[in-house]
């Protein structure tokens, strides 16, 4: 883990944002893809450094701490590529390190949530799931959260492991992720909520085997483009990039390159060109 001494540079080195700067986005791995595909969209101008970092991924099952480290070290890379902004593209570790990160390196965070929030807004009979990792739903960060929400609704949190690992293995169809969406679906359906929140930046991508288990029956949220749209408005304040050159998208990975390239692909629906990191950045203290 970064030393105190070495992260308190950021402290004192003042990030004046520059707007030229490129934008910085990770995740645990593929999953804030999908936050990707909307910055892209919403920003077209902007350049975009994504780090999937599946050499590391899941992480929502191990301990915040390995979270903290993993999220450190990619945060430090980007810092080092001029990042001018970081987009945590993942609930879990949105929800161990965002505040502490905030202070530490005095440049802008945009985090993900679970869209509680905007739930409460649909929700026609206050009946609300949300399916997160089991870092997320443990996190103090999101008990504050569901909190501060759950006087206006019953909220049913359900922890779903294995999820995002079949989203990295590219299986988004195949007969064992039905089989894990229908359970965690079903689990939520016997307590009757009308509105299910994605609360985990890998289950946009299973968007469609879910709305083919809930059949319309019930309204899903995700947060992805709110994220975009919020990065828009912090960047309008401080650093949108000012000329309209069609910005870059580099894709890295702390995995294997070959998988990253097809799953990227497959996910994006275009050829993807994947980078590693320097082996500095890929390995870590499991
Ligand atoms: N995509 C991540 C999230 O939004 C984490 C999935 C995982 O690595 O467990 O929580």
């Amino acid at each position: 883990m970064m030393k105190n001494n070495q992260s308190s540079r950021y402290q004192k080195k003042s990030h004046q944002a520059v707007a030229n700067q490129p934008i910085g986005i990770f995740d645990s791995g593929v999953g804030g893809l999908s936050v990707l595909q909307h910055i892209h969209q919403l920003l077209p101008h902007e350049n975009l450094l994504y780090i999937a970092d599946s050499g590391h991924a899941p992480y929502g099952c191990k301990n915040e701490s390995f979270v903290e480290q993993r999220s450190r070290i990619i945060t430090e890379y980007l810092l080092a590529q001029g990042a001018k902004i970081i987009v945590i593209a993942c609930n879990t570790a949105t929800a161990s390190i965002i505040e502490k990160f905030r202070y530490e390196y005095g440049i802008p965070f945009i985090g993900v949530e679970p869209g509680i929030k905007p739930a409460l807004a649909l929700t026609k009979n206050h009946n609300i799931g949300v399916m997160a990792t089991t870092g997320t739903l443990s996190s103090e960060r999101y008990k504050e959260l569901s909190q501060r929400f759950g006087r206006s609704a019953n909220i049913f949190h359900q922890a779903c492991p294995g999820l995002a690992d079949q989203v990295e293995a590219g299986l988004i169809d195949a007969p064992e992720t039905i089989e894990l969406l229908e359970k965690y679906v079903s689990l939520l359906k016997s307590k009757q909520v009308d509105t299910i929140v994605l609360g985990c930046t890998h289950y946009s991508f299973l968007n469609e085997p879910i709305q083919g288990i809930i059949n319309n029956s019930i309204r899903l949220v995700d947060t992805s483009r709110a994220i975009a749209e919020q990065l828009l408005r912090v960047l309008e304040l401080e650093a949108l990039k000012k000329n309209s050159v069609p910005g870059s998208v580099a894709y890295y990975t702390t995995g294997s390159i070959n998988n990253a390239e097809v799953l990227m692909s497959g996910l994006l629906k275009k050829k993807i060109i994947v980078n590693a990191l320097p082996q500095h950045f890929i390995s870590s203290k499991e």
